[in-house]
């Protein structure tokens, strides 16, 4: 996500586990919310303080300035997370914060909150502005959120096969491979399509949060000519990007030995606007090939998969099936890079020794790593 950032002319000041944080312009804060490809959302800092004590809390809020974040009659619900700090009970906060937007009954104009809410961490639900309260050690920052539903959603996906990935875990599979959109990609056992989609996605320029409603929009200090602006750079980028044709083949291959698999990965391609740029197939990785009508050799590309773990899919021989795509794709993919996303960094040997490790993530409560090397020429 820092190289996201970079490229959007931005820079990171701390990377944290999971968050980065950077300053913005209003417009590169436009920008990052549409173009992202690998961030849940984008919060924006609107106040820090120290408070030891409910009395300091409560003057605190009471000074903060919502006007510019939140719309008249916006319900904010409110995530609250303190660590080390004397106000240490995150649901007491959160009431503090509750309390300084009045609820129905409390006063007859119409800047009301039928259903005030305290939410704990990881919890979604509700759909007013999100309000996030951190308190590390005394220290409170409070943060608008500019994004809306959790920018992963790209709202392609509602056909899934077993396993899918975050369409922002896909996207930095990609990235963290260095993978060139004008290079081919082979995703043998794609599931639900969600890496050959999110490069598909990629190289048609679309950008990640194309036609999604962003709260931003709904904040009073929303600048609809910068906006604009950031749209014409996403319409530019789309109109730079290679189309299709008769003679230009798709470069991207969806496989997998599931057929109802194959079908939600078309399904959804088709929703994402890019199923004509994916070549699908229903085979077993034994079958893996190359692009139809890549040269035998000279090609460069990108084999990236996320074969089943064992706990959540598959069960069977896994070993032979990480040794089966190794020898398919060194045979069939000379010179070309390989990808795996494993949770057993032994099982990952079986598809090649020494592959190095870009990434380690957690998944679904489970650590994931994202093993690349590149196969013998
Ligand atoms: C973890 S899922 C992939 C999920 C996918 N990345 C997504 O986002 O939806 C693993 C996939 O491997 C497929 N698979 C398992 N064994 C296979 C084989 N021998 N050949 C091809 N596909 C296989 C399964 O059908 C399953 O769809």
């Amino acid at each position: 996500m820092v190289d996201e950032l970079v490229a959007l002319g931005a820079r990171p000041e701390r990377t944290g586990r999971g968050s980065v944080s950077v300053g913005l312009t209003t417009r590169r804060l436009y920008a990052a919310n549409l173009f992202l490809r690998c961030a849940t959302r984008v919060l924006v800092r609107i106040d820090r303080f120290t408070a030891r004590s409910f009395a300091d809390l409560e003057r605190q809020i009471t000074a903060i300035d919502w006007s510019p974040w939140l719309p008249s009659g916006a319900v904010p619900r409110f995530r609250v997370t303190t660590r080390h700090s004397r106000l240490w009970h995150d649901g007491a906060v959160g009431e503090r914060f509750v309390a300084a937007f009045p609820t129905r009954g409390d006063r007859d104009d119409d800047r009301v909150n039928p259903d005030p809410g305290v939410e704990v961490e990881g919890d979604d639900g509700g759909t007013g502005p999100l309000v996030v309260v951190r308190g590390l050690d005394d220290r409170f920052t409070v943060s608008v959120d500019a994004s809306g539903a959790p920018l992963h959603e790209r709202g392609w996906r509602q056909a899934t096969a077993k396993a899918p990935l975050r369409e922002s875990v896909a996207a930095g599979l990609l990235a963290s491979a260095g993978w060139d959109p004008s290079s081919a990609l082979v995703d043998p056992m794609c599931g639900s399509g969600t890496i050959a989609i999110e490069a598909a996605l990629l190289a048609a320029g679309t950008p990640a949060a194309a036609g999604r409603d962003l709260a931003l929009r709904a904040w009073p200090s929303f600048e609809p000519g910068t906006w604009a602006s950031v749209g014409a750079d996403a319409d530019q980028l789309r109109a730079e990007a290679p189309v299709p044709d008769g003679n230009d083949l798709p470069r991207i291959v969806a496989a997998d030995r599931d057929a109802g698999a194959v079908e939600a990965a078309r399904a959804n391609a088709e929703r994402a606007g890019v199923a004509d740029r994916i070549e699908f197939r229903v085979a077993p990785v034994a079958a893996l090939e190359p692009p139809t009508g890549t040269p035998p050799s000279g090609s460069t590309g990108l084999v990236a998969t996320n074969p089943p773990w064992g706990g959540r899919v598959g069960g069977g021989d896994l070993r032979n099936l990480y040794a089966t795509l190794g020898n398919v794709a060194a045979e069939r993919h000379p010179g070309w890079e390989i990808g795996v996303l494993v949770a057993d960094r032994s099982l990952a040997r079986q598809v090649r020794p020494g592959l190095g490790e870009r990434l380690h993530l957690e998944l679904g409560g489970r650590s994931a790593h994202w093993l690349v090397g590149r196969l013998p020429s």
